[in-house]
């Protein structure tokens, strides 16, 4: 017997597979991470046809516990992977030929890989956006804690990365908890789409058995299954569409990383980074170095990379299943892999940031953040917003000139930039009072963000 009849497809083939293309071929270093899903789903595909009468009980039974073998047999590394057999689902179907006999030939019946690759991935998709999902409400859970902890911190806020106004450290770190939420919801919405059962697809036609579809969804526990055959194998919008959000969380990462890594420089000091979760230097001793946050930003460009992967791989591809979405295993596994690891690791090393509440408060207290308070000021006593903001303006280019700040100035001095000016002003413009007057829903005051607190622990649950 040739070579290439001994494949499980090479009926029709005369000459055996080049040994350099069936390593080309060959999936299985990557896909091997499905074997679980891929027994699940044949493991269903084989009760509904017990349950359709397209194989007989007895049958099913040798089927289901051979499958179990092979699930054991996996997981034990007693199968050998090799190039020849391409990919997991034909390992598996091997492995059971030798556990189960010849009845193994009949769990393809009404099967094919496209429809076979297309449930696996769902599955193994599913049970990892739960755990992503999980993963983020954590590092929600810790933001929402630092902030509870640190209501009285007081931070420079930044625009331009200039010093602009003052606002509550939780404030800020409350940012990210909604940033976060909206991730979150983006995984939700996307799951349901995962969430639809495309087995019965076969090739890209449907087939000619009587499956019911409807109990196969039942027993994998999916919402929904697939109405469009040749969508069914075709569909990858699942997967561009949960890297898409994946890419979206690590960007959200790689801001607060970049604020950690700059907060914890000497320039800010405004947190310091456990050593648990920073390196030395082999060369320069005094280094402490914020590499957590720093790999966490630089893993976003490989994430960045995996979306860009998959819109690529699909672009223009006809319908129905073509082998370059083999291709899509690679980027989808390390975006999961990768999005888990930094979820983990930044939620560790945030937890156990020590922050530094009078550097913070002494940040704010140089650069002129009360400026635009000098302008609400000046429009308490009845000035126009436009003419108040320029004397702010020149007070502002005076104060500087003098090497002083606003606070510094003398009554005499601000008398001379508008006689609406008076002793009360000092009050007004100071840091505490800044932060007191910014009541609009969502601001900075105290009030507010001890509610946003609240309310974020309400939503956590
Ligand atoms: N290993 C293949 C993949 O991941 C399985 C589907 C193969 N289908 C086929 N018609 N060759 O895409």
């Amino acid at each position: 017997m040739d070579k290439g009849s001994e494949k499980l497809w090479g009926g029709r083939f005369s000459q055996s597979t080049d040994e350099l293309m069936e390593k080309f071929n060959a999936s299985i270093d990557v896909d091997r991470r499905l074997y679980e899903s891929d027994i699940e789903g044949s493991i269903a595909h084989v009760k509904m046809m017990a349950k359709e009468s397209i194989i007989t009980r007895s049958e099913a039974d040798t089927l289901i516990k051979g499958l179990g073998k092979v699930k054991k047999q996996i997981e034990n590394n007693e199968i050998k992977f090799s190039a020849g057999l391409e990919d997991i689902h034909m390992h598996i179907e091997d492995a059971l030929g030798k556990v189960s006999g010849d009845v193994a030939k009949k769990l393809h019946t009404g099967r094919s890989r496209n429809d076979q690759v297309a449930l696996d991935i769902r599955i193994y998709l599913k049970k990892e956006t739960r755990i992503i999902i999980d993963l983020l409400y954590g590092f929600q859970k810790s933001i929402v804690k630092m902030a509870k902890t640190h209501l009285d911190v007081i931070m420079p806020g930044y625009t331009h990365l200039q010093r602009a106004q003052p606002v509550l450290f939780s404030h800020h770190l409350l940012a990210y908890y909604e940033m976060f939420k909206r991730d979150i919801q983006r995984f939700e919405d996307c799951f349901k789409r995962i969430d639809v059962m495309p087995l019965g697809a076969a090739a890209l036609a449907g087939t000619t058995y009587p499956l019911n579809r409807e109990f196969t969804r039942e027993v994998l526990s999916f919402s929904k299954v697939s109405d469009n055959s040749i969508d069914s194998v075709s569909d990858r919008d699942f997967i561009m569409e949960f890297i898409s959000h994946a890419s979206i969380v690590m960007i959200h990462f790689s801001r607060l990383c970049e604020e950690m890594i700059l907060w914890s420089s000497s320039e800010f000091s405004f947190i310091t980074i456990s050593d648990a979760f920073t390196t030395g230097s082999s060369i320069m001793p005094q280094k402490k170095n914020p590499d957590a946050a720093e790999l966490v930003r630089g893993k976003t460009g490989r994430i960045v990379g995996n979306l860009v992967s998959i819109l690529t791989l699909m672009k223009s591809l006809p319908l129905a299943y073509n082998k370059d979405m083999q291709e899509d295993k690679e980027p989808l596994f390390d975006t999961v892999d990768t999005l888990k690891i930094c979820s983990e690791v930044y939620t560790r090393m945030f937890e156990n940031i020590k922050v530094h509440k009078d550097r913070m408060y002494n940040a704010c207290t140089t650069g002129f953040l009360n400026a635009t308070d000098l302008a609400d000021y000046l429009v308490s006593k009845g000035m126009a917003f436009r003419q108040a903001h320029s004397v702010a303006g020149r007070a502002v280019a005076f104060a500087l000139d003098q090497g002083k700040e606003l606070d510094d100035l003398s009554l005499e001095e601000f008398k001379d930039l508008s006689d609406l000016i008076d002793q009360d002003v000092y009050e007004f413009i100071t840091i505490e009072k800044m932060i007191s007057r910014r009541i609009t829903y969502g601001g900075t005051s105290f009030d507010n963000v001890k509610q946003a607190v609240k309310r974020a622990m309400e939503e956590l649950g």
